[in-house]
């Protein structure tokens, strides 16, 4: 075990320690279309652990987007805290179960403690419930399931949910998943900064209780994936509360900004919410496969859950005691609480804090700087850390300007790229191909967002002369 675990630690930490200096933008695209070579037979003889491990580091690492370096400004980046692959470690080797508070009571609290600490965060009381999943996705998907039973019963189809066009798709994949035709989601077009519009809101709702339907669910996004832009939340809760809606607050990628003073402000509203999704591999720089949901009223999530029977461990019904069985869908499940305490227990609070403001810090920085590079147009200012700009539309209005500011906005991207030092993404907004700059990993610094600037200066007069 030990030589085994040495072995796999050697490469990790030497990955790791280049991370600055791997390429941070990598066009897998050679890799995608040899992945099909990959195609292999079970195997029937053994092959050293050295050699696997050259294959997993030198081959397919290698051949990968650089999601843990600090060049990543791409999607949301998901960090990559090396804390959470000893958390994984010690919670594999001692593989305990913690589907049951009975089985393992000790780490089972461990995770209810993180789900407390995530309340606290966002405002919510100390007894919200909630459980920890994969990410975001499964984590909106709880919410709706829980909502679609307090408000609905078992007889749901004419339930109406409420979005903007800037959603996170994993919502209307969620409410499929849930039950409900596309119909039933009704999607209002985002205002001009991005956000969701109440009155519209509103307009959608009368009319459909007009028509017979159940308005009853309003989804608002406190930093969206496109420009990060945070919905109003407190005239959302006004809003659901007046007409009766459960109000969800999708916040995987804005919502740890409140453990700044900052976010606190911006995200100011969210605990209002009756279920709110946070993604801890995001806003807390963990590595993929930790999303989080928070909902104020436990007994909730308990009528969309518990099941009974008879092989099954004895259930808790002591009211300060929960069984993660009967408030979430899994049954056995790994012990992903372990990654989110071992860090903060190891370091308090205070890391997480100060690297989330500086992450606020250096998108200002980038955008005061692009604000004042002619020729560079700022399509979404940032909110939290998150914006998008494009080469400026030419004088000429209408379709053809923006048609030539989009093709010169795609070369944009694609001579930053060719620099290998960040890895930007692109998106649409109002028509316009625009570049997004995200920066959420806690191995991003002043230095990395100066070489961006740089690489964005060079590859606009490169583009502007061609
Ligand atoms: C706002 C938002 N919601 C939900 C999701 C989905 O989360 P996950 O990829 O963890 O499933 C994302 C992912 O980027 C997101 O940005």
């Amino acid at each position: 075990m030990r030589s085994a675990v040495a072995a796999a630690l050697d490469r990790a930490v030497a990955h790791i320690a280049t991370l600055p200096e791997q390429p941070a933008y990598v066009d897998t695209a050679a890799a995608v279309a040899a992945s099909k070579s990959l195609v292999e037979p079970m195997p029937t003889s053994p092959t050293p652990l050295d050699d696997l491990l050259a294959e997993l580091f030198d081959r397919h690492a290698a051949a990968s987007f650089t999601t843990a370096g600090p060049g990543y400004l791409a999607y949301i980046p998901g960090g990559g805290l090396f804390h959470a692959a000893i958390a994984d470690l010690v919670a594999d080797a001692v593989n305990r179960y913690t589907g049951v508070l009975a089985a393992a009571p000790g780490f089972a609290q461990i995770e209810r403690n993180v789900v407390r600490w995530f309340a606290e965060i966002v405002g919510y009381p100390a007894e919200t419930g909630g459980f920890l999943t994969s990410g975001g996705s499964l984590a909106n998907l709880g919410a709706i399931v829980a909502a679609r039973v307090d408000r609905l019963g078992e007889r749901f189809l004419d339930g109406t949910i409420y979005v903007s066009d800037q959603v996170h798709h994993c919502v209307s994949k969620a409410a499929r998943i849930a039950g409900f035709p596309r119909a039933n989601l009704r999607v209002i077009p985002a205002d001009e900064r991005f956000r969701m519009p109440v009155a519209a809101v509103e307009r959608a709702i009368l009319e459909d209780r007009e028509r017979g339907r159940r308005p009853f669910l309003l989804v608002a996004s406190a930093g969206t994936t496109n420009s990060g832009a945070v919905d109003p939340l407190p005239a959302l809760a006004d809003l659901a509360a007046r007409h009766g809606l459960w109000y969800h607050v999708d916040a995987a990628y804005g919502g740890f900004f409140a453990l700044t003073e900052r976010g606190r402000a911006i995200l100011a509203g969210i605990e209002r919410a009756d279920s709110i999704v946070l993604d801890p591999h995001k806003g807390l720089f963990l590595p993929y496969g930790t999303g989080a949901l928070l909902v104020r009223d436990v007994a909730t999530l308990e009528a969309a859950h518990s099941e009974h029977a008879d092989y099954m461990p004895t259930l808790q019904d002591d009211p300060e005691l929960v069984d993660p069985c009967e408030i979430s869908p899994e049954l056995s499940k790994p012990f992903r609480g372990l990654r989110v305490w071992l860090p903060f227990k190891m370091h308090g609070a205070g890391p997480f804090r100060r690297n989330l403001d500086e992450k606020l810090d250096l998108t200002r920085w980038i955008a005061e700087r692009l604000r004042a590079l002619d020729g560079i147009e700022i399509l979404a200012e940032p909110q939290l850390s998150t914006l998008a700009f494009a080469v400026e539309a030419g004088p000429g209005t209408g379709a053809g300007a923006a048609a030539e500011a989009n093709r010169r906005t795609e070369e944009l991207l694609a001579a930053i790229l060719r620099r290998g030092r960040v890895h930007l993404t692109a998106t649409s907004l109002r028509g316009r191909f625009a570049i997004r700059i995200c920066v959420l990993s806690f191995r991003t610094h002043l230095d990395r967002m100066e070489a961006c600037l740089e690489d964005i200066e060079a590859a606009l007069a490169e583009t502007l002369a061609s």
